[in-house]
């Protein structure tokens, strides 16, 4: 497994938020992590990055066979954890391809190649439709929705890491740029790596093939599934999905 969460327990600010947790991503797999609007799921993928805002009260988080569960978030980055923000930050005098490539040389901790480096990342922009002038411009300032979210994946696809999770990163925006999501994500996606995405948008999950699909209410997975259960979902609504599972 590349990534497994164990009856999870987690607090933020003295409330418990995720109960009893359970969470399997093996390599090669594309999970989708469905769930009403205050779930727990941004809870999750925080937690499993290590943001220090939210507290494990108990259970275990194991990624490519190390226990993370208490590791920092840099160290999570280094074994090969990536995360999009459901809402970017704005970074005011740290350009985007510096701001990658501080990142670059922290994950892989080595000196980077300026012009291979350069020529990558004009490859990897225009593959999104993103000016190349963005890369000269402070991260996420003055950038649209969108645009903050095609940073994202930008980042996401120089980063190339083991497991990509994206918070909501299609939400927002209008199709063409879902379509350059979708095809950022399948750009990434390779036998040896996995995703998990959290998303409401039937549009992106069209152009993915779903391995697996897993509804979070009550401060757990109550449902696992195949592609399909995105198609009862949208029937019936999350409220008769958790009444099945009780
Ligand atoms: N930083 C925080 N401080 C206080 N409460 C939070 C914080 N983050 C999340 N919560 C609460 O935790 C619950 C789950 O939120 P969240 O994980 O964002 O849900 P989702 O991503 O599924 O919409 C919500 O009730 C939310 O209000
Ligand atoms: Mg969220």
């Amino acid at each position: 497994m590349l990534l497994e969460v164990k009856n999870l327990k987690v607090s933020v600010d003295g409330t418990v938020i995720l109960n009893g947790l359970n969470l399997s991503v093996d390599r090669g797999e594309v999970h989708v992590l469905m769930g009403p609007n205050g779930a727990g799921k941004s809870t999750l993928v925080n937690t499993i990055m290590g943001h220090p805002q939210y507290k494990v009260e108990a259970g275990t988080i194991l990624f490519d066979g190390e226990d993370i569960t208490h590791a920092p978030a840099n160290e999570r980055a280094k074994a090969g954890l990536f995360l999009s923000f459901q809402n970017p930050e704005e970074v005011p005098g740290v350009t985007l391809e510096s701001f990658m490539r501080t990142s670059r040389v922290a994950v892989t901790g080595k000196p980077v190649k300026l012009f291979a480096y350069k020529k990558e990342l004009a490859e990897k922009m225009k593959a999104l439709d993103m000016d190349a002038e963005y890369a000269s411009r402070y991260l996420n300032v003055g950038f649209s929705g969108g645009e903050k979210k095609k940073s994202e994946i930008l980042q996401m696809l120089m980063e190339d890491p083991k497991l990509a999770i994206l918070d909501e990163t299609d939400s927002g925006l209008d199709v063409d740029a879902v379509r350059i999501v979708s095809k950022g994500v399948e750009n990434y996606k390779n036998r040896d790596n996995a995703l998990l995405i959290i998303t409401h948008n039937t549009k992106i999950l069209e152009a993915l093939t779903v391995d697996y699909v897993h509804v979070l209410m009550d401060g757990r997975i109550v449902r696992t599934g195949d592609g399909r259960l995105v198609d009862e979902i949208n029937r019936n609504g999350f409220q008769q999905i958790s009444a099945a599972a009780v």
